[in-house]
Formats: structure tokens, C-alpha cells, sequence
């Protein structure tokens, strides 16, 4: 069955283009993102790696590593990560995963059959430190993704996970958040310093929290 938010994350030990991995043993206490791509050598796959490579220091700021996954083997990957910090401008600085017998993209379900039998649509998931599914994004082939956005996503969870807070529409870095509905409006002082806003009963605004 497919994946859904909050389940386990299931696990796996796979052939990278950094050796043998096991997820767990790689995101240890921290976060991680796994995505897939299609295939090597296509131009949004090229495109979405360079940029993802240029993003670490976001990555390492939020505690997160990142692992790619396509079908295509070992030596496909090697010689198209060449092109890669070739044409974009960077060094790649992740595991590519070669799931050349689709067992990981299986496990994910990132193989959508009537999109294509033979390789893996855009999917991203976000796992906690608790090793729980946060986040499940799928994209079509054609379609570059987002990774400012998934940054943004990444900013969100850590504050909910963190704070108790939720973040509103079109929220961005700096803006103020939501008190999540769980917190009593009479508990919010002591657990908000910084102050709140009460609009409704159930719509109450708190300044970022993790903020000087
Ligand atoms: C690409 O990565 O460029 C791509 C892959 C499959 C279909 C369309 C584009």
C-alpha cells in the first residue's frame, strides 16, 4: 500500500554513488529528504540536481540530508554527474541512489504506472527525526519541482515539531505564524512570550518563535 503522512518511513540499504546506504543510518537524528527523478541524462533531472547541490548550506542549516534515487545503474549516474557539476555550475554533493531492480522505488511507490511503467515520477518525501513520513509531494516528469518551496515546507514542520505553532497561507520565513489549535488561549502567554494576536477564538498569531 501507499505511503501516507505520519506512516513509518520504511527503510532500506541501497547502492549509491556514495557506497552502500541505509536511510536511517544516514539521517540518524535528524531530517531527511528522499526524491526520485525519471532518468540521467534529461534536461529538468539536470537542472533540479545542480540546484538541489547549490541548496546544502539550507540543507545543513535545517539538519537535513538529502538522497536522490533514479533506475538507471552506478555507472549511468557517474558519468552523468560529470555533466551535471559541468553544466550547472556546481559539485553534486549527495547520494544518488541506483535502484536499477526498483526496489526502493517500489517500496516508495514511486513508479505511477499510467505516467510510465518503467520510471520513477518526481516524488519527495520528507522524514522526521522520529523516522515518520512528513511530507509526500508527487510532480510529473515534465515539470521541474520547487526546492525553495520544500525549503519553505522544511522551515514549517521544524517549527511546528519545535514551537507548537502551524504556519498560514503563503507563509515565509520571518512572518508570523499560528498558535496550533491544541494550545488552550489561556496557556498561550507563558508558552508565547513574544506576544499574540487573537482574532478569533481559533485564529490566534504569534510571531515566529524560534526568531531574536
Ligand atoms: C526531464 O528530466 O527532463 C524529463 C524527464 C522525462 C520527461 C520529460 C522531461
Amino acid at each position: 500500500m501507499a505511503l501516507r503522512l505520519g506512516d513509518d518511513d520504511p527503510d532500506f540499504t541501497a547502492q549509491t554513488t556514495e557506497g552502500e546506504i541505509n536511510f536511517y543510518n544516514y539521517i540518524g537524528n535528524g531530517w531527511g529528504i528522499l526524491f526520485s527523478h525519471p532518468a540521467d541524462y534529461t534536461p529538468v533531472c539536470t537542472t533540479e540536481l545542480g540546484a538541489v547541490a547549490k541548496l546544502k548550506p539550507e540543507f545543513d542549516k535545517r539538519n537535513t540530508k538529502v538522497i536522490v534515487l533514479s533506475v538507471d545503474p552506478l555507472d549511468s549516474h557517474a558519468g552523468w554527474v560529470s555533466d551535471i557539476n559541468e553544466t550547472q555550475n556546481t559539485i553534486v554533493n549527495f547520494p544518488i541512489i541506483a535502484d536499477a531492480d526498483k526496489k526502493v522505488s517500489t517500496l516508495y511507490d514511486m513508479i505511477h504506472p499510467n505516467a510510465n511503467n518503467n520510471f520513477t515520477v518526481r516524488s519527495v518525501f520528507i522524514v522526521g527525526p522520529d523516522k515518520k513520513v512528513k511530507l509526500i509531494i508527487t510532480y510529473p516528469a515534465s515539470t521541474g519541482r520547487n526546492f525553495d518551496e520544500i525549503l519553505r515546507v522544511f522551515d514549517s514542520l521544524q517549527l511546528t515539531a519545535n514551537y507548537s505553532v502551524a504556519t498560514p497561507v503563503n507563509w515565509k520565513h520571518g512572518e508570523d505564524c499560528v498558535v496550533a489549535p491544541a494550545i488552550a488561549t489561556a496557556d498561550i502567554p507563558a508558552k508565547f512570550p513574544k506576544g499574540y494576536k487573537l482574532v478569533k477564538p481559533y485564529l490566534r498569531y504569534t510571531p515566529q518563535p524560534n526568531l531574536n
